[in-house]
């Protein structure tokens, strides 16, 4: 197989390695990242979270403890107010007594006002309130009073609340002739000042926390957007883009654009070295090919003519020559993948009958194969006559690289199956083996240069091959795909344009 592929001349080598996984599974969560891994997993959502619990933390605290003070100090204040009241009217009511209605009437009387209510309630349970048509004293407020202290503890204040009013009330003295003396003040006022203060704090705290979280996530974006680019732009590199692609600094934090000079200084570096290792492989390459071919030459021509050579040197010669060609071959790689990194490929494109590629290709597979080869054409005349655009050499170089590969990598004896087929938008070729198979997880990577699956034998190949094969068939406009079953077979499809 390797004589046949040296037969073929030209090559024109497209493009250079795809993404590496680990830059395609970065490109994927940086394109769709779950809500979870967005909030928590990134670092924008970590930053953005940890200020927001703070804002939120900060001012729900302090405000809370704020209004918690206000309203102490407002009940502080009330009761402060009703013990004074009380100390007055105790006074009075020390030195007169309880005993003259009339008395205790107009001394409770002096001391009432709007919001201050005082009574007196007798032994025998009966009331004594101020008399007076301008005071209105609530009946349900003296109950509720005197029932928010049934035990009747002399200087206890209670908070009672009444529908919308609120009171603060407290029992204030009890005479010798076991009248008590209550006071009951009005506190819904302020407590009304209260809350709308209280309304007021909320509705300036959400304003201000509104504009916290709009500054933190504006402040935010600035730091993580250009980590985002450079995330993007790492993931979208390729060998071929190394030498225009640069990270785009506009603006962000000084850390962060620090950070894309030295990128954009590193990508320089690893875009000259590139270079220059693509020009050494490349010098090397054609260096070494015509001293290869005249060796080759030499060795085969000897061989041939060699009749006076004994059967050990033959043999030794024989192995000579399969060493230069395969030396020779790898030479071809290197060039065309060398040729295409540099955009130096050149593939020609003219119509091509597809049968016929297929047929010459499996006459000169059947020449050096030790096993059967199956070709298989479609049905109808039609579909056999199918023209595609190709580089007529470069095509029979891919199959036959693609038929190599499936008898290296199967048990002797096992066909081999060139099958061409019509689908509705391209010309397919398949080439199926029954070997051992490559494993699923390294389906993608046989393409990459230089791999060869794990499963591999040792020493039977480079793991350039299929790279050729691929930068071939894409430079004439096609597409390589394989799917394959580990120790079943496998199947790589060519398809064409049509
Ligand atoms: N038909 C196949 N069956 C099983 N494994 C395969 C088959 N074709 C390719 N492979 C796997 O893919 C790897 C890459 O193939 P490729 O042709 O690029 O390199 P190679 O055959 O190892 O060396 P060479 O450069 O000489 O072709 C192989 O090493 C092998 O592991
Ligand atoms: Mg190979």
């Amino acid at each position: 197989m390797r004589v046949e592929r040296l037969m073929l001349k030209g090559a024109n080598p497209p493009r250079l390695a795809a993404l590496s996984p680990e830059c395609q599974e970065n490109a994927a969560m940086a394109l769709s990242p779950s809500w979870r891994t967005k909030l928590l997993g990134s670092l924008q959502g970590q930053l953005q979270l940890a200020t927001y619990l703070a804002v939120f933390l900060g001012f729900t605290g302090a405000s809370s403890v704020g209004l918690w003070i206000g309203q102490r100090n407002l009940i502080l204040n009330n009761a402060q107010e009703l013990r004074r009241s009380a100390v007055a009217i105790q006074a009075c009511m020390r030195k007169g007594g309880t005993d003259d209605r009339a008395f205790v009437q107009q001394e409770l009387l002096l001391h009432s006002s709007m919001r201050t209510s005082l009574w007196v309630e007798n032994p025998d349970d009966s009331l004594v309130l101020p008399q007076s048509d301008h005071l209105e004293i609530s009946d349900e407020a003296i109950q509720s009073s005197m029932a928010a202290n049934p035990d009747r503890v002399v200087g206890r204040q209670e908070l009672i609340r009444l529908g919308e009013q609120l009171y603060l009330s407290e029992l204030v003295q009890r005479f010798p002739n076991g009248a008590r003396l209550w006071i009951s003040q009005e506190v819904s006022t302020n407590q009304r000042a209260m809350n709308d203060y209280l309304a007021l704090m909320i509705l300036i705290w959400s304003g201000c926390l509104v504009i916290t979280l709009m500054a933190v996530s504006s402040l935010v974006r600035r730091i993580v957007q250009p980590l985002e680019q450079l995330n993007a732009a790492t993931a979208q590199m390729t060998a071929e883009t190394l030498a225009s692609a640069r990270l785009p600094l506009e603006r962000g934090p000084v850390e962060v654009m620090q950070l894309g000079r030295t990128y954009n200084a590193l990508l320089e570096r690893l875009a000259q070295s590139w270079s220059q290792q693509r020009q050494f492989v490349s010098a090397v390459s054609h260096e070494l090919r015509t001293p290869l071919t005249i060796v080759q030459g030499y060795l085969n021509r000897t061989v041939k003519r060699g009749d006076n050579l004994t059967e050990a040197q033959v043999r030794g010669l024989r192995t000579a020559e399969e060493e230069s060609i395969r030396m020779r071959r790898l030479m071809d790689d290197l060039l065309d993948l060398s040729r295409g990194d540099s955009g130096k490929l050149s593939i020609q494109s003219e119509p091509v009958r597809l049968a016929d590629q297929l047929e010459q290709v499996a006459d000169l597979a059947r020449s050096t194969l030790q096993r059967p080869l199956h070709l298989e054409l479609p049905a109808t005349v039609e579909q056999r006559d199918a023209i595609a655009q190709a580089d007529p050499g470069r095509l029979r170089q891919v199959l036959l690289d693609l038929v190599e590969n499936a008898d290296k990598y199967s048990p002797p004896d096992r066909p081999i199956r060139l099958v061409m087929r019509e689908e509705p938008n391209s010309h397919a070729i398949d080439v199926i083996d029954q070997g051992i198979g490559i494993p699923e997880d390294e389906l993608e990577r046989v393409f990459d240069r230089f791999h060869r699956a794990s499963n591999a034998p040792e020493r039977t190949g480079s793991g350039l091959g299929l790279s050729v094969v691929k930068l071939l068939v894409e430079g004439m406009g096609g597409s390589i795909s394989v799917c394959s079953r580990l120790g079943e077979g496998s199947r790589f499809t060519v398809q064409l344009p049509r």
